[in-house]
């Protein structure tokens, strides 16, 4: 059992004995270590609801029962605080128990529960671009988190490869590209000509007209059109995929839009049947004004389904296969209607089994003008910000390492860029807007992904020197935990296992992001008060066990959220 929950079932047996059936006994680190290391700060309410006085209820509290081993002394403050002090033996034990444990002491309270995430999935004939990253980055670290706490996540992909923009991409693939074009078909080509056809049936009705008849022989699966169209899902999926091997993403399923187009007429049908779909100007409906949530179409006048169709066949589907505890979808704010949309029409439907549905949306990215030297229109590429990420990354290091081998300072760079554009992202809470600058990515000493990276790399060459010139493993020593700095240090070492948990029941990546910043300043405080290789022999090797702990913890969360470690920097 771990000192948090030693302390927490003593305080919970205490406030037992002086106000029986009170439940009380919650405990949260304190903020300032002048009130102890814990506190627990409800005297205040039990004492109120007796009718009682808070600060000697509080005492009566701390003097019921003996303390715990592991706690130094527990005091009562102001009204009623009670502040409890960790014997620096327990801490030590504890941070020497997580190094220790290959998960770090993260409890895997997913155990047997699976989760679908679908997150990423842009659509397909078009580059993704900037609005894509939030969706891929963060999905992709609550996909790590949830894993690392047990769950069986399932990442699905779920490409918009269906729809009714396939009839104009079709017409303008045959009519406006070059047989060369069409050998070394590229997404950005693919664009081109997207824009160049719909622009067409703005005004030539002959051409809307063949447009419209070409996505009715696809959705006939006429073998030509067929054929055309999966090439366009074959090129994006290459070059999507090559997006997703720089950014380190991988997907269990790639199940597009086009996957659940048979059982689209099926869910209408149960729409009708169970009377939640209406006809309305000779579309299908289903009329959510009541719940404040307008109306969502499933069926169009023309007979075609839409958004809201395919994502209920999809939850539909993947209760049947999976029976997951959990879907979560990950896109950014603007689809808040349409989620809440399906949810409450799945929910109606009885279709979602034990599955929670959860939307996890985001704010927008903005770049701040004149940030892009190369603009293609106003949309920016995702590939066009990695690149220049790398780039200016490689100055950087071309700068502070000029004797490097050239594939290193390559290796380096990419992964200093991607690491702070990761983190630019998932260091901000989801349901903000983020105003991405280079500056501040890029910085080497604020909190940024380099400064993360480079706190983890020269904890490396610490650790790499003690075995150098001591001989010794530093995980093999015994740890002691004496100064106030080692002791913070120390405490939010062990806070690890529960910052990932409220990281992943949030689906909040910046609560480790947070943690992890926490982490490399008390580091810092703790490095600059307290010198490791010239201490005395039983100090030093104290302290370089504290320091491979402290290099755990930051390389485990850092890989949580997907963030790349260079052994140096
Ligand atoms: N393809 C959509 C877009 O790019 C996102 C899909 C999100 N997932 C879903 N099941 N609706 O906006």
């Amino acid at each position: 059992m771990d000192c948090e929950e030693i302390a927490r079932q003593w305080l919970a047996a205490a406030f037992e004995t002086v106000a029986p059936g009170c439940g009380a006994g919650k405990v949260v680190p304190s903020k300032d270590a002048r009130f102890g290391d814990w506190q627990c700060n409800d005297a205040m309410g039990v004492a109120k609801r007796a009718g009682k006085n808070p600060r000697e209820l509080a005492q009566a509290v701390v003097g019921a029962l003996p303390l715990p081993d592991i706690l130094e002394k527990a005091e009562v403050a102001g009204p009623g605080f009670i502040n409890l002090t960790l014997s620096g033996k327990a801490v030590a034990a504890g941070v020497e128990a997580l190094a220790a444990d290959a998960r770090l002491g993260v409890a895997q309270v997913g155990a047997g529960e699976r989760v679908v995430i679908d997150y990423s999935s842009p659509n397909v004939a078009k580059p993704m671009h900037i609005g894509h990253i939030r969706s891929t980055v963060i999905g992709n670290a609550i996909d790590r988190i949830l894993r690392a706490l047990g769950y069986a996540v399932i990442a699905d992909n779920h490409l918009g490869d269906w729809g009714t923009q396939f009839g104009i991409l079709i017409m303008g693939y045959r009519t406006f590209l070059t047989d060369e074009e069409r050998e070394h078909l590229t997404v950005e080509l693919l664009e081109r000509v997207y824009v160049q056809s719909y622009g067409r049936t703005k005004d030539d009705p002959a051409w809307l007209e063949q447009c419209r008849a070409a996505l009715v022989r696809l959705q006939a699966g006429d073998e030509a059109c067929l054929a055309v169209w999966k090439r366009f899902i074959e090129i994006s999926m290459k070059e999507f995929g090559r997006i997703y091997d720089r950014l380190g993403v991988k997907f269990d399923l790639w199940r597009g839009e086009s996957f659940y187009q048979p059982m689209l007429g099926p869910t209408v049908a149960l729409l009708k049947e169970k009377g939640l779909a209406t006809q309305s100007e000779g579309a299908w409906i289903v009329d959510l004004k009541e719940q404040g949530l307008e109306v969502a179409i499933v069926q169009k006048r023309d007979g075609g389904f839409n958004y809201t169709t395919t994502d209920i066949a999809t939850v539909r589907s993947r209760v049947e296969e999976f029976d997951p505890a959990r879907i979560i979808y990950v896109t950014d704010e603007r689809q808040q209607l349409h989620f809440k949309q399906f949810f409450h029409i799945c929910g109606a439907l009885g279709l979602c089994g034990k599955a929670r549905l959860q939307h996890v949306w985001f704010g927008l990215m903005r770049l701040p003008d004149a940030t892009f030297s190369t603009r293609q229109g106003n949309v920016i590429k995702l590939e066009t910000l990695l690149d220049e990420a790398a780039a200016r990354a490689r100055a950087i290091v071309d700068e502070s390492h000029p004797d490097w081998p050239e594939a290193e300072r390559a290796a380096l760079a990419e992964a200093i860029g991607i690491g702070a554009i990761k983190y630019a992202d998932l260091s901000h809470d989801p349901a903000t807007m983020i105003v991405f600058t280079w500056e501040k990515a890029l910085a080497l000493d604020g909190n940024s992904g380099p400064y993360l990276q480079y706190a983890n790399a020269r904890l490396n060459s610490l650790l790499q020197k003690y075995r150098e010139a001591v001989g010794k493993e530093p995980a093999a020593q015994p740890l002691t935990v004496g100064s106030p700095t080692e002791k913070a240090l120390a405490l939010h070492v062990l806070q690890y296992p529960n910052a990932v948990a409220r990281a992943g029941e949030l689906c909040k990546p910046s609560v480790l992001a947070d943690y992890l910043y926490q982490l490399c300043q008390l580091y810092s405080s703790f490095y600059q008060s307290s010198p490791v290789l010239k201490a005395e022999p039983a100090v030093r090797d104290a302290r370089i066990r504290l320091c491979d702990a402290v290099s755990k913890v930051l390389r485990g969360g850092l890989a949580l959220l997907g963030i790349p470690t260079p052994e140096r920097l």
